[in-house]
Formats: C-alpha cells, sequence, structure tokens
C-alpha cells in the first residue's frame, strides 16, 4: 500500500519560523528534527499533532499516558507521524478558585500551540469538566482538523454493600455528615469507595455530558462517550481515533464544517435527553461562540419542552455511566432521540450521524427509556425569567423535588461564597424549611469564575431535622453531579448590578418552573430606589496585571457562555 505523504504545504514543514529565509528555516527544523532519530522517510508523513492532557494535578486524566501510546500506534499503523506536546490540564478539585476560571486559557494555550505547531490534524484528550469544552474551543478557533477522545469514565465503588461513585454520592454522603446520620470515622473507608478507579465521574455530571454532547457534536469516534476509562476497549477506540486524525490530515475537514448549528442543536437536544450537567449549556454556547453560531436561551427552553429526559443516570435517575455503555452508549440515545435530531449532520468521519447509528447493534436494554415512557417528560434543564433574572436563568429540573417546582418563600440573602460558607451553619440563623437561600456575588465576575458553589448547602440544623431540599437561587454554577431544587446562572450577575444584588433578607420570591419564572415581590419602583441607593462600590479590587486582570475585562455573562469577548467569532 502506498504510504500517504504530507501535502507540499503541510506536515514538518508547515508553519516556519520567522527567519526571514523559508529555506534556512525548513533546513533548521530539520537539524532540529534529526536530532530526535527522525528518518527523512518520517519526516515527510502526515504530521498528527497529540494534544496531551495529563497531569499529576488531574486524577481524571490518569490514564492519558496510555491513550497516547494507543493513539500513537493508531497514527503510525495509518502511516503518520505523532508528534505529542501538553497543553494546560484542568482538574475540578485541584483549579484554585475554580476551573471555570481557568478554562479560556486552557482554550487559549489549546489554540495558539494548534496555531504555532506543525501539524496536519490534531487529536485533543479531553476528559475532567472543563477541558473537553476548553479543547474544542481552541481547536474550532485554530482551524486545524479535529477529533477528541475522552479519557472516559470511572468503575464504579462499593460501601457496606451499596454501589456508591463520584460525585452524586460524595454529596449523598456529605449531606449524610453534615445531618450527623454517618460519622468522622466513616469518611476514609467511604473516600476509598467514592473513586475507586481512573477515569471521570462517572454519573451524569458535567465530564459524562460533555463526552456525549462532542459525541452528539460529530468530533468524536462512534461509541467514545462511555467506554470506561480502564476498558481495554478504551485503547482501541484511542488506536482508532489515531488512524481516523490520519485520514483527516489535509482534508479541509475542519470542526466549522462539523459543528454547524444542526449540530449544535444536536447536542443540545441530547443534553436535555440526558438530564444532563448545567454547565453543558454554558460549554455548548461558548463553543458555537467560537464559530459565529449563537445560542439563545429561549430556543433552549423551547427545545427542552419538547424533549423528554430519556436516560435514567444519577443524579437524575439511578443508574452509572457503566450501565449506560454497557446499553449501548449514544447509539442507544440517537436511535430512541432520532425524531428529535438531525441526523444527516457530517462527523470526523465523514459519515452522517444516520450511518453510524444504521451500522450500530442494537439490544435490549432498560437504561434509556423509550419516548413515550420517560424518566421525565420534559428536558433536564428549564431557563426561567422574570424580574429577577431579566437576562435568564437556570434550573436543573429534572433533579428538583417535585414539592417545590412552584415555591414561593422568604428569602434569606448571603452576599458572598465567603459569607454563605461564615454563617449557614449559626444555629442563630433565622431559616426555616420553606425560606429561599439566595447567594450572589458568586458569577462570571463576582467570585470571580463563576465557582460551582450553586449547591448550597441545607443549613445545618434543618438538615439534622430531615430537611433535603429547599430552593436555593445563585449566579453560580453548580457541579453536574449535584442535585435540589437549585437556580443557578442568574443574569445579569451581582457584580455587575443584576437584580440579584438588590434583594434583601425577608423579600418574598416565587419560583414557578412549570411557567418558567423567578420573580421577586418588588415593583420596578423599588427595585429603581434600591438600585440608586445602593452601595456601588465594587466587593473587590479589580486586578492590575496578569491573567485575573484579562479575564476581568473580557470575560462575558453565563447566556453567553463565559467566553472572553475577543474570542467568539464575529
Ligand atoms: Fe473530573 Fe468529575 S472531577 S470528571
Amino acid at each position: 500500500m502506498a504510504q500517504k505523504k504530507a501535502s507540499k504545504n503541510g506536515g514538518l514543514y508547515d508553519k516556519l519560523t520567522a527567519y526571514g529565509d523559508t529555506e534556512f528555516s525548513k533546513y533548521l527544523r530539520t537539524v532540529f528534527l534529526k536530532s530526535m532519530g527522525y528518518t527523512d522517510d518520517a519526516l515527510e508523513r502526515p504530521i498528527i499533532g497529540i494534544a496531551n492532557t495529563f497531569s499529576a494535578y488531574n486524577s481524571c486524566h490518569a490514564t492519558v499516558p496510555t491513550l497516547v501510546e494507543a493513539i500513537k500506534r493508531g497514527v503510525m499503523l495509518a502511516g503518520g507521524l505523532p508528534f505529542e506536546f501538553p497543553v494546560i490540564s484542568l482538574h475540578e478539585s485541584f483549579s484554585y478558585p475554580t476551573s471555570m476560571y481557568l478554562r479560556n486559557l486552557m482554550s487559549i494555550d489549546t489554540e495558539e500551540m494548534i496555531r504555532a505547531q506543525p501539524m496536519d490534524a490534531v487529536v485533543l484528550i479531553g476528559g475532567c469538566d472543563k477541558t473537553v469544552p476548553a479543547l474544542l474551543m481552541g481547536a474550532a478557533s485554530a482551524g486545524t482538523p479535529a477529533i477528541l477522545e475522552v479519557t472516559g469514565p470511572m468503575l464504579t465503588g462499593s460501601y457496606q454493600g451499596q454501589r456508591v461513585g463520584a460525585c452524586t454520592d460524595c454529596r449523598n454522603f456529605w449531606g449524610k455528615f453534615r445531618a450527623g446520620e454517618i460519622q468522622e470515622e466513616q469518611l476514609p473507608e467511604i473516600t476509598d469507595q467514592l473513586g475507586p478507579t481512573p477515569g471521570t465521574c462517572m454519573v451524569m455530571g458535567t465530564a459524562s455530558t460533555m463526552a456525549l454532547m462532542t459525541e452528539a457534536l460529530g468530533v468524536m469516534l462512534p461509541g467514545g462517550g462511555t467506554i470506561p476509562a480502564v476498558q481495554s476497549q478504551r485503547l482501541r477506540h484511542a488506536e482508532q481515533t489515531g488512524t481516523q486524525a490520519v485520514a483527516m490530515a489535509g482534508s479541509g475537514l475542519t470542526l466549522d464544517k462539523i459543528i454547524t448549528p444542526e449540530a449544535v442543536e444536536n447536542a443540545i437536544r441530547v443534553l436535555l435527553a440526558i438530564g444532563g450537567s448545567t454547565n453543558g449549556l454554558i460549554h455548548i454556547t461558548a463553543m458555537a461562540g467560537r464559530l459565529g453560531i449563537e445560542v439563545s436561551l429561549d430556543r433552549v427552553d423551547q427545545l427542552a419542552r419538547e424533549t423528554p429526559v430519556i436516560v435514567d443516570l444519577k443524579p437524575s435517575g439511578e443508574h452509572y455511566m457503566q450501565e449506560l455503555h454497557e446499553a449501548g452508549g449514544f447509539a442507544t440515545i440517537m436511535r430512541i432521540l432520532a425524531p428529535l435530531l438531525d441526523l444527516e449532520q457530517k462527523t470526523v468521519t465523514g459519515k452522517s450521524l444516520r450511518q453510524h447509528l444504521d451500522t450500530a447493534t442494537e439490544w435490549p436494554q432498560t437504561v434509556v427509556r423509550p419516548l413515550d415512557n420517560p424518566l421525565s417528560p420534559e428536558g433536564g434543564l428549564s431557563v426561567l425569567r422574570g424580574n429577577l433574572a431579566p437576562g435568564g436563568a437556570v434550573i436543573k429540573q429534572s433533579a428538583a423535588s417535585d414539592a417545590l417546582r412552584t415555591h414561593t418563600g422568604r428569602a434569606i440573602v448571603f452576599e458572598s461564597v465567603e459569607d454563605l460558607a461564615a454563617r449557614i451553619d449559626d444555629p442563630d440563623l433565622d431559616v426555616n424549611k420553606d425560606d429561599i437561600l439566595v447567594m450572589r456575588n458568586a458569577g462570571p465576575i463576582g467570585a470571580p469564575g463563576m465557582p460551582e458553589a450553586g449547591y448550597l448547602p441545607i443549613p445545618k440544623k434543618l438538615a439534622q431535622a430531615g430537611v433535603k431540599d429547599m430552593v436555593r437561587i445563585s449566579d453560580a454554577r453548580m457541579s453536574g453531579t449535584a442535585f435540589g431544587s437549585i437556580v443557578l446562572h442568574v443574569t445579569p450577575e451581582a457584580a455587575i448590578g443584576g437584580p440579584l444584588s438588590l434583594i434583601e433578607t425577608g423579600d418574598i420570591i416565587t419560583l414557578d418552573i412549570p411557567g418558567r419564572s423567578l420573580n421577586v415581590e418588588l415593583s420596578d419602583e423599588t427595585l429603581k430606589e434600591r438600585a440608586n441607593i445602593r452601595d456601588h462600590k465594587p466587593r473587590r479590587t479589580a486586578p492590575s496585571r496578569g491573567y485575573a486582570k484579562l479575564f476581568d475585562e473580557s470575560i462575558l455573562q453565563a447566556d453567553k457562555g463565559c467566553d472572553f469577548d475577543f474570542l467568539v467569532k464575529k
């Protein structure tokens, strides 16, 4: 078989260092390449970059070195030459103040390294929550053919005969600990079991959501969204991904040809049908924005009304990612959701979603429900509007309590994440189970970085009295693994003067999920009066240098995907 050669303008002699003498640039590059032992034959092959996101600070990416080896094998089997290179890696628990603060930095790193280095196609290795959107945002802006592989979900553990996993159960156990139902001595054994293997959280958190949305977008080889991190099938998938990257080299199949407006809508449908993370909405908005595609919250809500939740996974349902994989993974979701999807959308293989679905095997399963017997008749997320959130707010309604879907209560206001931490467990806090907990100044600018602090804890004295859920409202985000009647992403955020900044303890708020509204019982005049007398001093000093300054000056609100304004394609 004839070996595929790099096109004249591609391969290692693309993107030459600017010495002012092209031939000298090529000659010098050859010297350094040969210093690594490459033959002239090797240097003529299509070059496949592999964005390596291994980091000792990222447990969800512990398997990346073995994935890189498998991808390289696939590249070489197809006659390409792999070049791995590092990009920033982000883990949820190892990113201060929050991984969201750094997502755009990772996307800039990815974009610029793809732009700067010679490669005919690139394999992106994502996994932990922010890594997948950051990589896709960067690759979309860079405009080089790209394919994504995820690390895959963890397997589950077992505690006292109960199946457990990260991180819905992490939150369940923590809630029980706060309520005094489990003791501190039990925590080491519990933490031994919650993350028993490498991989990403194995519930429908942000990582699983983004993996399935990526498959829906067509940017991953079929089946890759659900294969557990530690199964050999993951390595075979990675090898095939490397091989596919060689086929994509020089093909012109860049992400703008795959991530079309219709593909974005498919991904949003999938987000809704899987009961996916609210973060998925922010990320798809940012990814689409890199290609000039606008995601409207009103359209999302319209799709949510027509799209039932069909995947029975925690936190909305009962199962874990392993069972979804055993049930056929994304192909099963796509088969059932087919009437609501545009299956003619092209994928990284050049084939359509429909062509892939036609070759996927079908067998009996119970994890993905039929459309006429869904977990919830409407999509996992709802968009709320009202005088408290004129720019919109989001609730994961599939994880909210039935009794609180329509609720009026007295606001108990916390000024910030720090204020919440300081007062929530105060025995003297005047709060009861029908109150609505409100936290502000935790939005994109306020915190900064919009931390996943929207899962406000139930005040300890109420938790100990058996209260499991309350309405909670903030301009923060929430982990996809969390659950409860929690309103998030209130826009505009308090730090830029949104109505959330004007609420006082004792105000009456009404949440109406079926009516899609979020209102405070205050007239426009009262809100205006409060705005006039409000202390306009910013809560924190504006940063004067570095990334913090760039972030502060450029970050967009949640409804625009929290991208930097100068990165969005106009
Ligand atoms: Fe990485 Fe959950 S912390 S996927």
